[in-house]
């Protein structure tokens, strides 16, 4: 039989479901379960959740549907889409590619550390990783991120349909029920309830500037926003499929996987007398000493790193694909060529931040922040939500709503009750957020309070 691959050059999804699967794979990976529960840990726990919950609502799903949207309605990836809707905005798409090369870059970094930490829990030899050691060294860190990355090259070279639907069909559902294993250990320990009240009860006088940007910098993170993901994903998408219900399911189960893994994480860290103000080091440092203190410990430990494993390489796919579909789209490669070349150059610059951890600590590219550092805050707090405000502006005020609902309501066809609703919050909601945010960010808004 001749697989949907075959037929156009692009391929595409096989059905809701495999399309389902794979943004939600994109969405839910390291972003939910290492950044989301060290962020709330060190934000004021249920103040963070709070605030992250409300962004999600305003501008989450208002994105989310804005990117699928662009990309069903172009059927390319997130430079050919914006060029084949104005030539002028074309640099936005190119924009989101360098995003994703830079945030896989380091990503794939940390995936090799997922790697050897879920080897380490086979052994049986988890309770002996020195975790600074590790990722400080300069051959283990870098041999795992060239696994992490040639896994990721074998699911992309395979294509749409056969390579990264199938990869997400299986293990996003095995994600779904590890974490659910993991969970209900984690909740059963004497002590479970004190993290799960810091999660769920917020505390609304620490919320402020720096809670706030956390948390909007971890909504474009988490739900893959701001770079064109959700355009090349989109762009695989038939046009009978409907757009409302598939972007509305994908950020909600991002978002339980989210507080699945909060409270996974956080009751453990509680119960055996933990700090959960630890930072980054709360999954790779805090949780082994967890794992080892539990009885079963290791065999929890290998589940949960697996699930880690599955969560990080559906996300990484998603980021390679971007770049991949950039190559096929514009210059007309091959997607074998196209995928070797890509994960080949992001090897290389992962390497080198990996280095930057280590021997090369020395040596900073942004003020102050050494190679992995600089390429996470360029990519993440700089040209994520720059890349989601200017694509609203884009839909709101140049493309414009009635297109975008047209193609929303696949011409018509469709209900849409939410449509003025939608078109406010794209059209001003999320652009004045955002913008908001950045410039305080930036400190900015510092600059331009006192002008005035
Ligand atoms: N969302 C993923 C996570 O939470 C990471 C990711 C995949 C991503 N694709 C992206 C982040 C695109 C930003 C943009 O781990």
């Amino acid at each position: 039989m001749e697989s949907l691959d075959d037929k156009s050059k692009r391929g595409r999804w096989t059905s809701t479901f495999g399309f389902i699967m794979a943004a939600a794979g994109s969405q839910i990976g390291l972003g939910n379960l290492w950044k989301f529960p060290y962020l709330a840990g060190s934000n004021g726990g249920g103040a963070f959740v709070f605030v992250y919950l409300i962004i999600v609502l305003l501008v989450g799903f208002t994105l989310m549907l804005g990117e699928v949207l662009i990309g069903r309605h172009t059927q390319l990836g997130a430079v050919g889409a914006y060029k084949k809707l104005s030539e002028r905005w074309t640099w936005l798409g190119g924009l989101g590619v360098l995003a994703g090369f830079l945030i896989l870059s380091f990503y794939s970094v940390v995936g090799g550390w997922v790697i050897n930490y879920m080897v380490r829990s086979i052994t049986g030899i988890l309770g002996t990783a020195d975790f600074g050691a590790f990722i400080t060294g300069s051959v283990e860190p870098i041999l795992y991120h060239a696994i992490f990355m040639l896994i990721n090259l074998v699911i992309v070279m395979a294509g749409i349909s056969g390579g990264i639907e199938r990869a997400s069909k299986i293990m996003m559902p095995a994600l779904f029920i590890m974490t659910i294993i993991v969970m209900i250990r984690s909740l059963t320990l004497d002590g479970a309830m004190e993290g799960v009240k810091f999660l769920l009860a917020p505390n609304f006088s620490v919320i402020d500037g720096s809670v706030i940007l956390a948390a909007l910098g971890q909504v474009f993170f988490s739900l893959s926003l701001g770079m064109g993901c959700m355009i090349t994903y989109g762009s695989y998408l038939g046009k009978d499929e409907n757009l409302v219900k598939s972007s509305l399911a994908t950020p909600l189960m991002d978002t339980a996987i989210a507080i699945l893994a909060g409270l996974t994480i956080l009751p453990a860290v509680f119960a055996f007398g933990f700090d959960p103000s630890e930072g980054p080091g709360l999954l790779f440092v805090t949780l082994p000493s967890v794992f080892s203190k539990m009885p079963f410990g290791n065999f929890f430990a290998f589940i949960f790193f697996t699930l880690v494993f599955f969560a990080a390489l559906t996300s990484a796919i998603s980021l390679l694909e971007v770049t991949v579909a950039y190559l096929v789209d514009q210059f007309n490669w091959n997607r074998k060529k196209a995928t070797f070349a890509m994960t080949f150059v992001i090897f290389l610059i992962g390497a080198a931040a990996s280095l930057g951890l280590g021997i090369w600590d020395h040596i900073t590219v942004l003020p102050g922040k050494d190679i992995f550092d600089s390429l996470d805050f360029t990519a993440s707090n700089i040209l994520l939500p720059l890349g989601g405000m200017l694509m609203s502006i884009f839909i709101g005020w140049f493309w414009g709503l009635d297109n975008a609902i047209r193609e929303v309501t696949n011409e018509g066809t469709l209900p849409f009750k939410f449509a003025p609703v939608w078109g406010f919050l794209i059209k001003y909601v999320a652009p004045i957020a955002i913008a908001l945010v950045f410039l305080e960010s930036t400190g900015l808004l510092n600059v331009i309070k006192k002008l005035f």
